[in-house]
């Protein structure tokens, strides 16, 4: 018995010594694995006699449980060492400063955009939107361009399938609008439009404002003195002069392409026209009534003159360092 008294001290020093738990489980083993120093005490109960049996088995089991008690003991401080050192590891420096945040700005179309409703509603203008996936009806033959129409070819189109179109300009919305509405009508529907192109000055994606004035004596001067009127205003440049020269669109008659005057020289700046008698019978107005002006602009165009940027592309690149100069 005196060598299992023994037992408990050398464990305790045994395990004492083990800084982490695989050292811990081999000396556990040492003492209480299979062929281990106390388990081979166990196994020797046998050869005693009956009666000397019980009491040793008892002084076994005390054995037993100091051992045990020790290797819980060590092993709690083990644990404990373990999740102290990870908490330093991983403690928190609160003093650190903490990660600037920037604020964010809107992007410089949907500047010039708000820009545009702003004017627009000043002089008695609705804003009208329409889908951006459209069918060929209201984007080509509402409008003018039936089937086979070379002006088909020239928009080119992005096909969502041989129904429908991405549109490639504004103009549909005029349809949606006059097939909801009776005349007097004064509406602008700004939007994303899409065409198969690509360079410093188109692109895929890009917006269009659409004005559309129906009444009973809508004139083109009138359609001159509302664009002229509003780019002043949205350049804050009196001296600024629109002009148009001659141009075709099926769904103008007659049709021009606007012109504004800017350093000495002249830049497009969208399509116009008068609604042609063709566009109103498609949507029930009756022509000999009412006449109506229709322009669409290029807004991009707008920005990257307001802005003084030089290539369109710089507007959908989404480079912070260019989006962050409007950010104002
Ligand atoms: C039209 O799209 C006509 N729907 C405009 C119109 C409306 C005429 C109502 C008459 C009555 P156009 O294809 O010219 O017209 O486009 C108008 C403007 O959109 C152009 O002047 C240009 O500023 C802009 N634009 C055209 N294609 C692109 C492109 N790929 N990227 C950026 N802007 C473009």
């Amino acid at each position: 018995m005196a060598n299992l008294d023994h037992l408990i001290a050398a464990s305790q020093a045994d395990f004492s010594a083990c800084e982490d738990m695989p050292a811990l489980e081999n000396a556990k083993a040492k003492y209480l694995g299979k062929t281990g120093l106390l388990t081979e005490a166990l196994k020797g109960l046998g050869k005693l006699s009956a009666e000397e049996r019980p009491a040793a088995g008892a002084a076994i089991n005390v054995v037993k449980q100091a051992i045990e008690a020790a290797l819980n003991a060590r092993r709690e401080a083990i644990l404990n060492a373990v999740q102290a050192k990870q908490l330093a590891q991983e403690s928190i420096d609160v003093t650190l400063p903490a990660r600037a945040q920037s604020q964010g700005g809107l992007h410089p179309v949907t500047l010039t955009l708000q820009r545009i409703e702003t004017l627009f509603h000043s002089i008695g203008f609705e804003v009208a939107t329409g889908p951006e996936i459209e069918t060929d009806f209201y984007n080509f033959t509402a409008l003018n361009i039936p089937e086979n129409h070379p002006a088909r070819a020239m928009h080119d189109t992005f096909y969502v399938d041989d129904a429908n179109v991405l549109r490639t300009h504004t103009s549909p919305v005029q349809i949606h609008y006059m097939e909801n509405k009776e005349p007097p009508l004064k509406i602008i529907a700004p939007g994303r439009v899409y065409r198969v192109d690509s360079d410093a000055t188109h692109s895929p994606m890009f917006h269009q404002v659409e004005g559309l004035w129906v009444d009973e004596n809508v004139s083109f001067a009138n359609l001159k003195g509302v664009v002229q009127d509003f780019l002043q205003k949205f350049f804050e440049r009196d001296d600024l002069t629109v002009r148009f020269r001659p141009s075709f669109f099926p769904f103008t008659e007659p049709s021009a392409e606007m012109d504004m005057s800017w350093n000495g020289g002249w830049l497009e700046i969208g399509g116009c026209g008068m609604v042609h008698p063709e566009v109103f019978k498609h949507v029930n107005i009756d022509s000999e009534k009412y006449r109506g002006f229709a322009f669409g602009l290029g807004v991009e165009r707008l920005a990257m003159l307001r802005y003084g940027v030089n290539d369109l592309r710089h507007f959908f690149n989404n480079d912070l360092r260019f989006l962050q100069q409007f950010n104002k």
